[in-house]
């Protein structure tokens, strides 16, 4: 069984992954807009593996006798300036994401909460990935910012992105 406090934020973070998925389908859309299909793409698989993240949080819950309530997911931004200004929001939003993991990694100490603890460590890796491999497109945007057609080079990369085979644990 698992306590109210630690039920509560699970739910909360259901919520966040949730609205993570929402965030970068509407980033995908908007890339859609401007003719970048390769950036479309990418982000649609962000937006499948958010779900998935939503899913694992609500599969423990369930395991653990809790009982998972959905809430209403905010509209997220609709509209960027560039690539660029996409890139930077979705950095900026895992590193917004990275601290509510944190945050939910501390309550389950003050909870001594270890099968939870176990739990949570996946995402505490998961974050590095994710800041990682979005901060690798950031990084490769500002470098063919002033290279005329760049963007539409790097959007030829961003379309071979596949979708991961999920692990045992997911
Ligand atoms: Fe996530
Ligand atoms: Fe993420």
């Amino acid at each position: 069984m698992i306590s109210q406090k630690m039920q509560d934020a699970i739910n909360e973070q259901i919520n966040a992954e949730m609205f993570s998925a929402y965030l970068y389908l509407s980033m995908s859309a908007y890339f859609e807009s401007i003719s970048l299909p390769g950036f479309a793409h990418w982000m649609q698989l962000q937006t499948q593996e958010e779900m998935t993240h939503a899913m694992k949080l609500y599969g423990f819950l369930n395991e653990r006798m809790g009982r998972v309530t959905l809430k209403a997911i905010a509209a997220p931004q609709t509209d960027w300036k560039d690539a660029l200004d996409v890139f930077e929001a979705a950095l900026a939003h895992e590193q917004k994401v990275t601290g509510l993991i944190n945050n939910l990694m501390n309550l389950a100490d003050d909870e001594k909460d270890h099968a939870s603890k176990g739990f949570l460590q996946w995402f505490v890796d998961e974050q590095v990935e994710e800041e990682a491999s979005t901060d690798a497109i950031v990084q490769k945007l500002k470098m063919v910012k002033d290279v005329p057609g760049g963007v539409f080079m790097l959007d030829k990369e961003m379309a071979q992105r596949v979708a991961s085979v999920p692990t045992e644990e997911k």
